[in-house]
């Protein structure tokens, strides 16, 4: 009878244990590629620094280390000399190619999980040579535990985009994690930003080389975003150019945390370390759990801002806009394009300094260019402007003064574009809108969507709703990355 019991006991608690997910420590490293004037050197010396890192990592027991994407080789137009041939996810930790085995050798003489992205080169059955910008996850063996191939390409145009069905993109740690696995400009695509989530994933490792767009498409809103839209803890590692608006990094937690996170005009790397807090599995609370976005102070950084040079995507010809009469200080309006509507309600604590400070609210549905230019996604937004000129709104190097009580916007959104969408929010500090809720109901057939914050926010340069509609594409875009070659070109 006692013997039955204590069995009864120990299987409870081993169930249970199966269910409580650890806590861990996580690095992302925001970095500056060091550009020689051969390819070899060039890599040697990344690898040097990424060694280096995971050294330093090491010392503050991080269990897993992300790189950016074209950390080793930086942005290149020819990849040719840079590809090198990479082996499936296997047993190995012997390799050919010596870049490779440096990785795999310091992964595993620090007993850490390494994430990287590096240029493949494929021969083909035709003989023909392929390129593709591939993510490589070694275990804390050293073994490849996971493989993933970019399916969205930016212009790029030697690349070959990844197989949409790939299947070794997901990898589970020693530490009880499964983790998924893409690049930069994929957060934005259903495969496979959303696609992988039916693979038990909870957390998401992702080297990026984001190019920000003001107002909506800026790094950390991006990234915090998806995160808190899909309740999925996120490692961004991103590369660091800020002279052209590159960068951008953060460790940030599937209830809206920012464990950690770092942007800044000043080039040059930095290593981010945080504890990623064990969450319930937040995509099973189910429809109508709030998540309250929220800052960890110790740990972030957002500094020089001048000189973080990002461009602007900000069509305002298209876009319907309503200007708030902030002075009145409790507002309550609805503003629509082509039948799509948000309602916001605004309540400002006082009124601008500035007597020339504008916000106005605006809503757009069709195509976003740097998206591709076919499909039709959505904003809504609240937006701050420097003066009544619409050009001013969505800038981040301005004084806005306004200090808000409570911001909330809400739209409907059909249903069967399932969950693809996401808050978006900035602040004058190029930081997302912390303190907010992101919040969805069922309704009639459609999903209301709610963003507010009720903590006195104030600095805010936008505040609002995408939706980015769910279908694969590999559409090459024209603004991003084309500027960048030619800084690149120019400056580095
Ligand atoms: C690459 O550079 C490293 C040092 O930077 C050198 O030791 C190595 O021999 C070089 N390899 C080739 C193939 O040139
Ligand atoms: C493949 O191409 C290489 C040169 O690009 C050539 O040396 C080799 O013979 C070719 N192999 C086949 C099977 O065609
Ligand atoms: C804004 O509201 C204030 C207070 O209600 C009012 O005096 C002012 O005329 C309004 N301004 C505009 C442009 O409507
Ligand atoms: C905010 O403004 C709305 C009207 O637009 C009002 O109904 C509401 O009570 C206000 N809330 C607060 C907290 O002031």
């Amino acid at each position: 009878m006692a013997v039955g019991k204590v069995h009864l006991v120990c299987f409870f608690v081993l169930t249970v244990i199966q269910y409580v997910k650890g806590d861990y420590i996580a690095a992302v490293v925001e970095y500056q590629p060091i550009i020689l004037s051969s390819v070899n050197e060039t890599v040697e010396q990344n690898l040097a620094q990424y060694v280096w890192y995971i050294e330093k990592a090491k010392e503050s027991y991080v269990q897993i280390i992300v790189f950016p994407e074209y950390g080793l080789t930086g942005i290149v137009n020819d990849t040719t000399g840079y590809a090198i041939q990479i082996p499936n996810v296997g047993n190995d930790t012997d390799f050919e190619n010596y870049w490779l085995q440096k990785l795999s050798n310091a992964a595993r003489g620090n007993g850490i999980y390494v994430v990287t992205n590096l240029l493949e080169k494929v021969i083909d059955e035709s003989n023909k040579t392929l390129y593709y910008s591939t993510n490589l996850v070694f275990d804390k063996n050293g073994k490849i535990v996971a493989k993933y191939r970019k399916i969205n390409l930016s212009s790029e145009p030697q690349l070959t985009p990844g197989n949409p069905d790939q299947n070794q993109t997901t990898f589970i740690t020693d530490f009880g994690i499964t983790f998924g696995v893409f690049s930069s400009q994929d957060i934005f695509f259903s495969n496979p930003s959303k696609t992988i989530l039916s693979k038990n994933v909870t957390d998401v490792v992702y080297p990026t080389s984001w190019s920000s767009f003001l107002p909506y498409f800026h790094s950390l809103t991006t990234q915090s975003g998806y995160a808190i839209a899909n309740r999925i803890n996120l490692l961004a590692a991103g590369l660091d150019i800020p002279e052209v608006g590159i960068g951008g990094s953060g460790i940030w937690g599937a209830d809206g945390t920012a464990f950690a996170y770092y942007i800044s005009g000043n080039a040059g790397s930095k290593l981010l370390i945080a504890t990623v807090k064990n969450t319930p599995d937040m995509r099973v609370l189910g429809e109508g759990t709030k998540l309250r976005g929220f800052e960890n102070l110790d740990n972030n950084v957002a500094n020089h801002l001048d000189t973080y040079n990002a461009s602007r995507f900000f069509d305002y010809d298209k876009y319907s806009f309503k200007t708030l009469n902030i002075s009145r200080l409790n507002v309550s309006k609805e503003v629509c394009h082509k039948g799509f509507c948000c309602q916001f309600s605004v309540n400002v604590s006082y009124a601008p300094v500035n007597s020339e400070e504008v916000y106005r609210i605006m809503a757009y549905t069709g195509p976003i260019g740097i998206l591709g230019s076919k499909k039709t996604h959505k904003i809504c937004s609240l937006i701050g402007c420097a003066t009544s000129d619409i050009s001013t709104c969505g800038k981040h190097n301005v004084g806005l003064t306004t200090k808000f009580k409570r911001i909330s916007v809400n739209t409907s959104i059909s249903s069967d574009s399932y969950s693809f969408y996401r808050p978006i929010s900035l602040t004058t500090n190029l930081v997302p809108v912390f303190n907010s809720t992101f919040n969805f109901v069922i309704a009639n057939h459609a999903r209301k969507v709610v963003y507010l914050n009720d903590q006195e926010p104030s600095d805010v340069v936008a505040f609002g709703i995408m939706e980015t509609s769910s279908a694969v594409s590999n559409t090459f875009n024209i603004v991003f990355f084309t500027c960048i070659y030619v800084f690149h070109r120019l400056f580095l």
